[in-house]
């Protein structure tokens, strides 16, 4: 016989499972500097076992010189692809960079833009940020762009300054390829941290993006998908489902490990090819 906390535990997955079948979660990946090149292709194999539910999508962040083994490998419907980062010029002397250009020789369909680590350990600038934001939707790649504040700005509630000056300068002005944008909350004190914002910081937060999106882009702000990103796992995950503006997930650390994105893609409602 069950005991009565597994039984609470799985009418909960069962029940919110049927919601995100419904609504269609994006369950994206960021692999940040890890894996090796044999680890990476056995993921990919092993991703092409599932399936995610319906209306759900997964998009893996893989480091660039494994994007020609996504390319080769991936063959699951519903899985895409896209690079951490890149810059915001097509050629030139730019040592070390990547540009949008290079990125879709690959297939590329996504970019993370304005990660965390990206802004504090590389000294990306609000106004980088805004070009690489432009230069992704003028090759056709869909930026994912990051928001996030830090643990001070939390604690002496300055954090929704923070994440309004970021969404304005990155997006400030655009008007075309609205649909692509896709925008990640993760508070810089959650990631790599084991410490999640909990449900209701993330309802108030995303709840505010929304509104700061539709002031700025109008309508189409309405639509963008706001995910919720750090130490997001199989055992926390369920808790940000029913929040009605948060629209899926990126994950870092817990995603490294194929078999913990199939849980996660299990427990949105997806399953076996
Ligand atoms: P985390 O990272 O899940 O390890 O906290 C999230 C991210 O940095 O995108």
């Amino acid at each position: 016989m069950l005991n009565q906390s597994v039984f609470q535990t799985e009418l909960k997955k069962s029940v919110l499972s049927k919601v995100c079948a419904h609504r269609g979660f994006i369950i994206a990946a960021n692999w940040k500097m890890n894996l090796s090149e044999r680890e990476a292709a056995d993921y990919f194999t092993q991703l092409n076992k599932l399936k995610a539910a319906e209306k759900d999508r997964v998009i893996l962040f893989v480091p660039s010189p494994f994007l020609y083994l996504a390319r080769g490998l991936l063959t699951a419907g519903g899985v895409a692809y896209g690079v951490q980062n890149l810059f915001f010029e097509n050629a030139g002397a730019f040592t070390g960079e990547i540009s949008p250009a290079m990125a879709k020789v690959y297939g590329c369909g996504y970019a993370i833009v304005g990660h965390s680590e990206r802004r504090n350990l590389f000294g990306e600038t609000d106004e980088m940020i805004s070009k690489k934001v432009r230069a992704c939707l003028a090759n056709g790649i869909s930026p994912m762009l990051c928001i996030g504040e830090n643990a001070e700005e939390r604690k002496e509630n300055r954090y929704r300054e923070r994440l309004g000056r970021q969404l304005e300068k990155a997006l400030g002005g655009l008007s075309d390829g609205l649909d692509k944008i896709t925008v990640a909350y993760e508070p810089v004190w959650a990631i790599g941290t084991g410490m999640n914002a909990t449900a209701a910081q993330a309802a108030e937060t995303h709840a505010f993006i929304r509104e700061k999106l539709t002031a700025l882009l109008g309508e189409a702000g309405a639509k963008v998908p706001i995910l919720y990103g750090g130490s997001v796992k199989d055992s926390n995950i369920l808790d940000f489902v029913p929040l009605r503006d948060v629209s899926g997930f990126l994950i870092g650390g817990y995603s490294l490990k194929a078999e913990n994105m199939a849980k996660i893609i299990r427990l949105l409602g997806g399953g076996p090819v």
